[in-house]
């Protein structure tokens, strides 16, 4: 196929996926079948990694995934819902967000972008914990769709990402774009956030947004140094490098950066394995529609986990099969993404 077709082709998949017709009917009874499950959880830790003791003991290098705790499943609901909220500066009195505790408990420090080449964002502090939500892509703007059918793979700038050009790290130049974009735009009211004591920063993000979300979380990580702890929750994240890329992630961050990947979404899966795109390590998998109890999967790549529906050899042929915007829009754990919270 010629790479015209390719990118014509991508570009199309994006505009069905990206802003699904929001689901009218969000399933609250999950949610709080999710809180009621965390509640009865028998250690109470609050937002927490999950570590590498807390997994199955015969766990193995890409192995079959174990189930995640359900207290770190049930905050996966809750940053699915800070995620769906992310025109919350813009309306943050949508249902979804009051069940967040609404403006009483949340105040929005900032909300930036235009929807086109630069992502909707805002930064919320919850009382404890700064709160970073990257929209996904906009297919009705063509500068939105154009960070993500840029897919050259490009060396970011060493001030991002100290020793990348020695590690050989190369990202997709549309997402890099766009990164640098949101970063510039939220970056001094994270650091004066920070400076003022709250030192926890949880970067969400959505498809697009996802990737977006990994980047800046990184870029933060070495921003603020030892001054925070930056976590990284994204939702479908399309795969944001090369292997050298992925590596300087799962070094960096560690645990501290996850993924979420609902069932058969395509997104996931773009760009492909073979034009040498890998995603980092730390996939959280949901193996069925409307799962409540995510897997964790050790490794990159986990063959048990996402990559089940991942074909290398025609790729193009499984994502379209599989394309299904609801998927792609969630339920995770319980809340489906609204793009018009
Ligand atoms: C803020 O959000 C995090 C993540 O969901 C949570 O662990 C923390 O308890 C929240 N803080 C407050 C004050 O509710």
């Amino acid at each position: 196929m010629k790479t015209t077709t390719i990118t014509a082709t991508i570009a199309a998949l994006f505009a069905q996926l990206a802003f699904a017709a929001p689901v009218d009917n969000l399933d609250a009874r999950a949610f709080d079948e999710m809180e009621r499950r965390a509640a009865s959880a028998p250690v109470e830790r609050g937002f927490t990694e999950t570590t590498v003791e807390e997994r199955a003991s015969n766990w193995v290098t890409n192995g079959p995934a174990p189930p995640m705790a359900m207290d770190v499943a049930s905050t996966w609901a809750t940053l699915a819902r800070y995620q769906s909220c992310v025109r919350a500066g813009y309306a943050w009195s949508c249902a979804d967000c009051n069940l967040l505790g609404g403006s009483s408990k949340n105040t929005v420090l900032m909300t930036g972008g235009d929807d086109g080449a630069t992502p909707v964002h805002y930064v919320v502090n919850n009382g404890s914990h700064l709160i970073i939500g990257i929209r996904g892509t906009n297919s009705n703007d063509p500068a939105s769709l154009a960070n993500d059918v840029n897919f050259v793979l490009v060396t970011p700038s060493e001030t991002y990402y100290p020793g990348i050009k020695a590690a050989g790290g190369m990202v997709h130049a549309g997402f890099y774009g766009a990164t640098t974009r949101v970063a510039a735009s939220l970056a001094p009211t994270v650091q004066a956030a920070v400076q003022g004591g709250t030192t926890n920063v949880i970067v969400l993000g959505h498809s697009l947004g996802g990737a977006v979300g990994q980047m800046l979380g990184v870029y933060l990580t070495s921003l603020l140094g030892s001054s925070a702890t930056v976590y990284v929750r994204t939702f479908a994240p399309a795969r944001v490098g090369n292997p050298a890329w992925a590596d300087y992630v799962d070094a960096t961050m560690g645990e501290r950066s996850q993924h979420m990947v609902n069932f058969n979404d395509p997104v996931p899966h773009l760009p492909p394995l073979a034009w040498g795109f890998r995603h980092s390590g730390n996939e959280v998998f949901l193996d069925k529609l409307g799962s409540l109890d995510p897997l964790v999967c050790s490794g990159q790549e986990n063959s048990h986990c996402a990559d089940k529906y991942e074909e290398p050899l025609n790729w193009l042929a499984s994502i379209v099969q599989y394309v299904d915007s609801e998927v792609h829009m969630g339920p995770y754990v319980g809340v489906t993404l609204r793009g018009n919270c």
